[in-house]
């Protein structure tokens, strides 16, 4: 007799697979899914753009399917792989864009997350082969620093982690030409926030632009910033984690 697959059923199947999974890669799943709903929300990873990932130790990485939306994902959608990039678990397909994240947790040993997005105004300039790299507002300056553009690269192939290879050891957010944004960090909320951050400034960059163009920082002022960067994420390690 055929059977066929209810809400109810499915709902109880997740459930089932759900409570499989350790607590700390359930958490991170979870995690997973809360930023990808934030980042479609957003209007940041519209269609099927955009993935995330995060280490689940020094050896294991969770990461989004390929082809899905990025707001309607589940904790069971995740796709378990090594750090050369083999399936180990998982009923979809990894992201066509597991290379560039691969290179990045291979150049980076503290970086623990990664986000991949197409926000409008960043991916503007993306596509205008122009970075981000005016020093006009204090914040961009606190959190991930000014951000660079990689040449243009063919998405999904091993260009993209070539093109990205250069700016990786000294830059947390990279713009890719006629493409988006990635930005990492020390976990997933810290990953998502500098995305936030660029986008931010991106829009700052084009009205400042739009007001007749910006006054740049000083490089006294810059130089104050970035020890006043190296105080404020000292001062954020303390305590309770909030990124
Ligand atoms: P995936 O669906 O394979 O993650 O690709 C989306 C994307 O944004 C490609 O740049």
């Amino acid at each position: 007799m055929t059977q066929y697959l209810t809400h109810q059923t499915i709902h109880v199947d997740r459930a089932d697979l759900e409570s499989s999974f350790p607590s700390s890669e359930l958490d991170l799943r979870r995690q997973l899914v809360r930023f990808g709903r934030w980042v479609h929300r957003l209007g940041y990873t519209p269609g099927t753009a955009g993935n995330l990932s995060v280490r689940l130790d020094d050896h294991l990485i969770l990461a989004t399917p390929t082809g899905c939306s990025k707001g309607l994902l589940h904790a069971v959608d995740m796709v378990l792989i090594d750090n050369d990039g083999n399936k180990l678990s998982g009923t979809r397909n990894v992201t066509s864009e597991i290379g560039m994240h691969l290179a990045v947790y291979r150049m980076r040993p503290d970086v623990q997350a990664i986000v991949h997005t197409h926000p409008p105004i960043a991916t503007a300039f993306a596509a205008c082969g122009k970075a981000l790299d005016q020093p006009i507002c204090s914040e961009i300056l606190m959190t991930t620093g000014l951000v660079p553009l990689a040449p243009y690269a063919t998405t999904g192939t091993e260009e993209v982690s070539a093109s990205l290879e250069p700016f990786i050891p000294d830059h947390d957010a990279i713009l890719l030409a006629n493409h988006g944004l990635l930005t990492y960090g020390s976990s997933l909320p810290d990953a998502f926030m500098k995305t936030e951050t660029v986008e931010h400034f991106a829009q700052v960059c084009l009205s400042a632009h739009q007001l007749g163009g910006a006054s740049p920082l000083r490089d006294i002022d810059i130089a104050k910033l970035q020890q006043a960067r190296a105080r404020y994420k000292l001062n954020a390690s303390r305590g309770p984690s909030c990124r």
